[in-house]
């Protein structure tokens, strides 16, 4: 590899830049505000874990497991992957330190960078962000209910409007045998005339071929039997009373027979929410019950619903939606004071003097590059500072200095050891 190539961010990673992290940080407050209503902690686990905990809690035969995980060999005989997702990390934490056996209702947080070698596209990448909540140790509809008006809240405090929430039943684990009967049945007579892809998942996850692509597959998947129709009364009844509570809450939604998702753990309820703008990557978030992965991961069974939303995605489709994000960055946090040394002993000054101001809580600049007053003026004009004040040879003899407010001109003298009345100006007092 060249050197060239060598200093490129690696192909479906990106920089986060100064200029856009604005927009992240008021989406973490907003996860932050709306999750600590609903009562939440937050968690933070590792970005690495066992690659067998991936294998067994996503399952062999999905994507993600299959083709997506960046693993490596550490040290030794120990394979590692890079988290594609959240929830099986948690899941593991929480059988690790028993959380469900101190608390029965642990309702977790947590967001950061996750890892799939998907192929990179307009809101796909290789690392990417996921906003993550779950609800651990209910079983009960009212958790369902909770945690996707969790979601709904979240996505419209962040101002998203074009978007909606589709739900869907996967029933228990009876109902989905009796599914992946009906599925493979169907498809068999067909398989021929299907996709590679889809002849391989034949016998091994049917359930996926409904996620399928291909253009070859479209008319056979259109024909294919209904989940909704192979769910047994205990699973129907579920669902009925999960849609009764989201309507109860005012959250809407609109049932769609054909959502499978991409992870293995899932049982009942399942759902995502989706732009209704064009785009091949619909998906803003997705989730749903996992009442068998406690189990599945060797800890004690515990249910468990939660989701995640892809703050990439998200970010993406507030900027198209134009939510106040030209706004935003008008009013990003300006500097108070500028403080300006005009040679090598006032610069000395200038730095007591913005360090002091720090003290008190203000957001005090210099220049770090010794550079002239016209270049430390531009400087301030361009990050919007409120103030400068200006340290030469007379100000160091005088002890005073002016204080210049920027959008006026007006002027104020002050004493430069004068820390409280320097703090009065500032504070427009
Ligand atoms: P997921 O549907 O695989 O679910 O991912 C959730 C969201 O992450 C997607 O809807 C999408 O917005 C975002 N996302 C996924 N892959 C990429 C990518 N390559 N680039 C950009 N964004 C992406 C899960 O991960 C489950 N763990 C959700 C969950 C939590 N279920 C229960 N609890």
């Amino acid at each position: 590899m060249t050197l060239q190539a060598a200093v490129q961010a690696v192909r479906g990673t990106h920089d986060i830049l100064p200029d856009e992290i604005q927009h992240w940080q008021r989406l973490e407050a907003t996860f932050r505000t709306i999750t600590a209503r609903f009562g939440f902690s937050e968690i933070r686990t590792p970005v690495f874990e066992h690659t067998e905990l991936f294998a067994r809690g996503i399952g062999e035969t999905t994507d993600i497991v299959g083709k997506e995980m960046y693993t490596f060999q550490d040290e030794g005989e120990t394979s590692l992957t890079l988290r594609p997702e959240a929830t099986a990390g948690i899941v593991r934490a929480a059988i690790q330190h028993t959380l469900v056996q101190q608390n029965p209702i642990v309702r977790l947080w947590t967001t950061g960078a996750m890892f799939r070698r998907e192929r990179p596209q307009k809101g796909r990448q290789r690392q990417f962000h996921q906003f993550n909540a779950e609800l651990l140790g209910s079983a009960e509809t009212e958790a369902d209910a909770e945690i996707i008006a969790l979601a709904a809240m979240i996505l419209q405090n962040a101002g998203l409007t074009q978007f909606e929430l589709h739900v869907n039943s996967l029933g228990n684990s009876a109902s989905r045998t009796q599914y992946r009967k009906a599925l493979t049945d169907y498809f068999r007579p067909h398989i021929d005339a299907m996709s590679e892809e889809s002849q391989k998942r034949l016998e091994r996850n049917p359930l996926r071929i409904l996620d399928s692509k291909s253009a070859a597959d479209a008319d056979i998947v259109k024909g294919a039997p209904l989940l909704t129709d192979f769910l047994d009364d205990e699973s129907r009844t579920r669902f009925e009373r999960v849609q009764m509570l989201l309507t109860a809450l005012d959250v809407p939604f609109v049932l769609n027979a054909r959502l499978v998702r991409g992870l293995d753990y899932y049982c009942h309820t399942a759902f995502e929410f989706v732009t209704t703008r064009l785009g091949a990557q619909n998906a803003i978030g997705g989730g749903g019950r996992y009442d068998g992965l406690f189990e599945q991961l060797g800890g004690v069974s515990t249910p468990g619903i939660g989701f995640a939303l892809g703050i990439e995605r998200l970010l993406l489709l507030l900027a198209e939606e134009n939510n106040d994000h030209g706004k935003q960055a008008e009013t990003a946090a300006a500097p108070d004071v500028y403080v300006i040394g005009l040679d090598a002993e006032s610069r000395t000054l200038a730095l007591k003097t913005a360090h002091r101001l720090r003290l008190q809580g203000f957001v005090a600049t210099t220049d770090a590059g010794a550079r002239s007053m016209k270049a430390q003026m531009r400087d301030a004009n361009r990050t919007n500072t409120r103030f400068v004040l200006i340290i030469g040879e007379a100000e160091r003899l005088s002890g005073n200095v002016i204080l210049k407010q920027m959008a006026t001109g007006e002027q104020q003298e002050c004493g430069i050891e004068d820390t409280a009345r320097l703090a009065e100006v500032l504070s427009g007092r």
